[in-house]
């Protein structure tokens, strides 16, 4: 029996971490090592703004690397693998400072500045790391951008935040083929309007890396001429920003969240000691790639900022068998992981020997967050780990650290299946009714919001726009300033939270978050899509996959099956080149009406309904009833 919440220790640390917000705030803020120590602790005075730790100075590479060097420079600080090159490759936090100081020192040959913003677009290299903790010893603001983006999704990017300089390689890997990066790069750099006056390319020797005379830089020459470079940690105001990383919505254009220094720092210690239960020292294995959020906190910051190892893998979970990922917990006696539910539903599918034959004690903890993990995949991880904790963890890229988890750091409570459990300190929640506003009760469905101020680590605003991030994110209940996760929500009796999916457009394929828009703003790019509407199905191995029901301008080409089948291709073939393979619908049919309201409006829910064999809900604003008529007939193809 779980112990219900009110009587817990961890009920009174977050009671407090609420009610004496700064005083809470203040003791987790003595673990990060400060320049300056801030002067207030909070300033709230321009809601729904919060800024952290005013006045204080600091810097993210120093917390992640320098402040180690007293007593841990011989200790592992990254562990490289990659089962793509057959490498491995372990990295002290000497050699880490060391690598560090270098590419600050190119970077700043390639005129790099404090405030200045470096895109970094590269495959799990540990060079990746290295050219983000360079920029955190800059207080450059990076944006890292994950590899599987195409060149418009790029170009996109590199216009909104404007940098100065782009990190790239010649190739990612996977599942043994080279994936090139560089013609991605230079087409980027042809669509953008801004593109950046350098580009700094890792050759890893995989494919063609053809270098553009006056903009490419090649990381090898330059490494060998400033090896024993030396350059200072710049102060950086604990509320300057530290990166920016895009994340999809409601509307086609990507949002940059937009990070600080100093409560992030803090956010991320706090993290690793109360919910990772992570020491020093300890080994931390994050499955996860540096594109995303949790990439950025887990694999990069967050362990480093700790002093523990941090493992970074390319490759996949079944390659070279699937044994790999316990291997390595094995070999490096690995205490905390971190992945994601698809990753243990891919392993589900293998043999269970390729886990019970490994000796995994060593792992107390498997952490999963990115998307709903379902009960007979954490039972069945949870029993073939044979005793490790499996940990369900919700959180987003705007919140940078888990919102919702169990703290066994700071009171072993017990977990329920299906629930991420409890609020984690910091964050104030309230479940609100989506038409009284009212906040509902035990069991009850609500929208998941967040009482301002949030805590730090969360998104300072959205890059370069001050008011989509008000409007977007706290105009969810009329007259409060509430955040919006864009989640419903419940809550039981004894305080377990339970995550029943967005309340808006977002879609969540294999945990990477995708707006529709995105998608059908990208097959629209098709000369021959008239109109198209994308909705997420439900995915037994993904979670969710896009599926789209495009109208055609020209539909005598889908007439005959092999027609058909031609444009369908040619429609994901589209997806690939404007936005990135994980963008893909598993399937594009091809209607002549899509279902409206008589005011103009998708139904999307009911096309969703349709597509996941359940009842089209309420359709009685349908103005064509024809239009369902030709997605029921689709569906059945
Ligand atoms: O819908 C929720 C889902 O993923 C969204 C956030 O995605 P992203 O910004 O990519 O950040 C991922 C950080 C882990 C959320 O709004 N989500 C995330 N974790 C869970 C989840 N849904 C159910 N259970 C979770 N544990």
């Amino acid at each position: 029996m779980a112990r219900p919440y009110d009587t817990t220790r961890l009920a009174q640390v977050h009671a407090r971490s609420i009610q004496e917000r700064e005083a809470f705030w203040a003791e987790q803020a003595k673990t990060i090592d400060w320049m300056k120590p801030p002067q207030q602790i909070l300033d709230y005075s321009k809601p729904p703004f919060s800024r952290w730790y005013v006045g204080g100075e600091t810097n993210l590479c120093y917390n992640a690397v320098d402040r180690h060097l007293a007593a841990r420079a011989n200790q592992p600080a990254l562990i490289y693998i990659s089962t793509e090159t057959n490498e491995e490759k372990t990295y002290t936090y000497a050699d880490l400072h060391r690598e560090v100081q270098t590419m600050a020192t190119i970077m700043q040959s390639l005129g790099v500045k404090k405030g200045d913003r470096v895109l970094i677009y590269m495959p799990m290299i540990a060079e990746a790391i290295f050219a983000m903790l360079a920029c955190a010893r800059l207080g450059a603001i990076h944006s890292v951008v994950f590899g599987g983006f195409a060149a418009p999704s790029l170009a996109a990017r590199i216009d909104d935040a404007t940098p100065v300089l782009m990190v790239s390689a010649d190739a990612g890997m996977r599942s043994g083929k080279e994936v090139p990066y560089k013609h991605l790069v230079d087409e980027a750099c042809r669509l953008a309007q801004k593109p950046p006056a350098k580009v700094l390319m890792v050759n890893r020797g995989l494919a063609q890396c053809g270098m553009v005379a006056g903009r490419d830089a090649d990381y090898a020459a330059l490494r060998t001429q400033h090896q024993a470079a030396q350059v200072p940690c710049a102060p950086m105001l604990a509320t300057d920003s530290s990166y920016i990383l895009y994340t999809s919505g409601t509307t086609g254009k990507p949002k940059g969240v937009q990070r600080d220094v100093g409560g992030y720092a803090v956010a991320l210690a706090a993290s690793m000691r109360h919910i990772f239960d992570c020491k020093p020292g300890e080994v931390f294995f994050c499955t996860s790639d540096i594109g995303w959020v949790v990439g950025h906190s887990y694999i990069v910051y967050g362990p480093l900022i700790n002093g523990s190892t941090t493992i970074v893998y390319e490759g996949l979970p079944i390659r070279p068998d699937a044994g790999i990922w316990w291997q390595i917990v094995e070999r490096y006696k690995v205490s905390a992981m971190f992945s994601s539910p698809t990753a243990a539903r891919v392993l589900k599918k293998q043999d269970p020997k390729y886990m019970t034959e490994r000796n995994t004690s060593s792992l107390r903890r498997l952490f999963l967050a990115g998307e709903p993990l379902d009960e007979p995949t954490a039972r069945w991880i949870s029993e073939a780990l044979g005793g490790t904790k499996i940990i369900d963890n919700y959180w987003q890229t705007e919140t940078g650290w888990p919102i919702l988890t169990a703290q066994h750091g700071i009171e072993d409570t017990e977990t329920k299946f299906g629930s991420p459990s409890f609020a984690a300190y910091g964050y104030d929640m309230r479940l609100i009714h989506e038409s009284t506003f009212e906040e509902v009760g035990a069991n009850e469905k609500g929208m998941l919001c967040i009482a301002p101020p949030l805590p730090p680590g969360c998104l300072q605003t959205v890059w370069g726009d001050d008011d989509r991030f008000v409007k977007t994110y706290f105009s969810a209940v009329p007259g409060k300033y509430l955040y919006s996760t864009f989640d419903y929500a419940t809550r039981d009796a004894e305080g377990y939270y339970f995550i029943l999916g967005r309340t808006d457009d977002v879609i969540n394929v294999a945990g990477h978050r995708l707006g529709t828009r995105e998608i059908e703003e990208a097959i629209q790019a098709h000369p021959n899509v008239a109109e198209v509407a994308v909705v997420g199905v439900a995915d037994a191995l993904k979670g969710q996959m896009p599926m789209a029901f495009a109208v055609l301008k020209n539909p005598a080409t889908v007439q005959t099956e092999e027609g058909r089948k031609a444009e369908e291709k040619a429609i994901m073939a589209t997806v690939d080149k404007e936005l990135g393979a994980i963008a893909r619908p598993g399937r594009v049919h091809f209607v002549t009406l899509l279902p409206k309201t008589r005011s103009g409006k998708l139904l999307r829910r009911a096309m969703q309904a349709l597509a996941e064999g359940k009842d089209a809900g309420d359709m009685t604003t349908l103005e064509d009833p024809s239009a369902l008529e030709q997605i029921k007939a689709v569906l059945k193809t």
